[in-house]
């Protein structure tokens, strides 16, 4: 590609028409987050992030002087198939793992296109009239390289991770945190001396920068348990919307700066968002390993016997049956054991009986922002029998059971009175106040993410429903229809 001056504020007059196709692109975005936020919007939302993209690649193709339209059109139609064919085939349970692996690309994009604007500057519109790169274009350009290199290492790491290519546990180097503050420190100096040294001592600092970045991206992802994995991959889909973002500078390209701007923020709010409703610090989570070891990843602690009562299908069959208002709590578990579609049917048994039946879901239940309405959804069930924490808790004192389904720690009271829990200040369900409350959970054994134990096994009214979540419901509802 050659000559980028049709949109360039930079380096020469504004085409109002581009400007103008590059804004529409930009609400568009705007509006595919919008829709993205709600079960009921999120097509919409894809079609407008769709429509905006549609807009940026064209206007950016007949707007500038493209080398080879060829070369770009095979890309792009190898690109949109092979993106086509992995989002067709993948299970929901992978999301992350391909979310993670979308990001390495952006990521290197960002490098190849900061080398490649050091390499032809001539071709990308950066030369100076004194032949040279100037020095914010050369710190704009090292920003999106070490970015662009932090988020591509980091996001192959928290790939690994999740697909089980590596371990999940946290791999503390010692001294780990002196030596990522070093080399973070290094890839400031360096985008420093970079944009101030002579064009001719430029290609070592640029070589060096890349390369720690990649290490700095590498280092700071494997502390990090597999569990934690989810807020990291939103934060790096955030430094990945960045890296776009000094990009988009560097070419004078505002769409890009628009779109990092927004994947940026966006994924910065969603981390944040994330780490709130678990009650964990962001710095604890990204710094994989302040105070995150020994008070959350699973672990499991040694527990004390304790009294509970443990029923069967059967039993549960028939008390449903004669309840009025159930309501249903599913958690990772459920995820695990793909129980979504037995759910449903046992939900459709209890409403032709005329049960009521209402769907709870918790902001962090599951692995992933939204794990659990994706797999309702899957299951056609209805979104307005779904309710968010705020809106039904106060439900569950009128509710004849509650129904919990592979969740754990999102029903834990431990979170509200037990200032020691590394669950402490996380909201939770009241489902101590429902008359019934059924726990679908594999054995007493297990613990959930948090690791800890949970009151609501051992209360008067809880039956322990031990099974895979899927056998389970699928004997629940063969017991209802008889
Ligand atoms: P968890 O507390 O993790 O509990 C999962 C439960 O499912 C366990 O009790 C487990 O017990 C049971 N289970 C696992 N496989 C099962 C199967 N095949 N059949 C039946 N039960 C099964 O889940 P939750 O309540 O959804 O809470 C989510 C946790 O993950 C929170 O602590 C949250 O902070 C954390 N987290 C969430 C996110 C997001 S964004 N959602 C991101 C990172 C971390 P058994 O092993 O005995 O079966």
């Amino acid at each position: 590609m050659r000559a980028l001056e049709a949109a360039d504020p930079a380096h020469g007059a504004v085409n109002p028409w581009v400007a103008l196709a590059y804004l529409i692109a930009g609400v568009c975005f705007i509006l595919a987050l919008r829709g993205l936020s709600h079960p009921t919007t999120s097509r919409a939302g894809n079609r407008y992030g769709m429509v905006g993209m549609l807009i940026a690649v064209v206007t950016t193709l007949v707007t500038h002087d493209v080398a080879n339209i060829v070369e770009i059109g095979i890309a792009i139609l190898l690109g949109g198939i092979i993106g086509f064919t992995i989002a067709r085939r993948i299970a929901m349970t992978a999301m992350p793992e391909l979310v993670a692996a979308f990001h390495s690309l952006v990521g290197l994009a960002a490098v190849l296109v900061g080398w490649a604007a050091y390499l032809n500057p001539g071709a990308f519109g950066i030369l100076e009239a004194s032949g040279d790169i100037s020095a914010v274009s050369r710190i704009e350009m090292g920003l999106g390289i070490a970015i662009g290199a932090i988020t591509f290492s980091g996001s192959v790491i928290a790939f690994a991770k999740l697909s089980g290519k590596m371990s999940g546990s946290p791999i503390l180097l010692p001294g780990r945190h002196v030596i990522n503050l070093g080399t973070l420190a290094a890839i400031i100096v360096l985008t420093g001396l970079f944009a101030t040294a002579a064009a001719s001592g430029t290609m070592p600092l640029i070589v060096a920068l890349t390369i720690a970045a990649f290490i700095i991206g590498f280092l700071l992802i494997i502390p990090i348990g597999g569990a934690d994995m989810p807020v990291v991959v939103s934060m790096l889909n955030s430094y990945s919307g960045w890296a776009a973002a000094a990009m988009g500078f560097t070419l004078g390209n505002t769409a890009m700066i628009i779109t990092g701007a927004l994947v940026g923020s966006s994924g910065a709010i969603l981390s944040y968002i994330m780490c709130r409703a678990m009650n964990r610090s962001f710095l604890s989570v990204i710094a994989g390993g302040f105070g995150a070891d020994d008070s959350a990843g699973g672990g499991g602690e040694a527990r004390e016997q304790r009294p509970y009562k443990q029923g069967s299908a059967e039993d549960a069959a028939f008390m449903l049956k004669q309840a009025e208002k159930v309501i249903v709590i599913p958690g990772y578990g459920m995820a695990v054991a793909q129980a979504q579609h037995a759910l449903r049917e046992m939900g459709d048994l209890l409403e032709e009986q005329g049960v009521e039946v209402k769907y709870a879901i918790h902001p962090v239940a599951g692995r992933m922002p939204g794990h659990m309405n994706v797999l309702l959804a899957e299951a056609n069930v209805s979104y307005d029998k779904v309710f968010e924490l705020e809106d039904i808790n106060s439900e569950f004192a009128q509710c004849d059971v509650a129904f919990i389904i592979g969740a754990n720690d999102v029903v834990n009271p431990a979170a509200k009175t037990d200032k020691s829990s590394p669950i402490y200040g996380m909201p939770v369900f009241d489902v101590d106040k429902a008359k019934q409350v059924f726990f679908i959970k594999r054995s007493m054994g297990g613990v959930g993410y948090a690791g800890v134990d949970n009151d609501v096994f051992y209360m008067d009214q809880t039956m322990m429903l031990l099974s895979d979540a899927k056998k389970m419901v699928e004997e629940i509802n063969k017991a209802l229809g008889d």
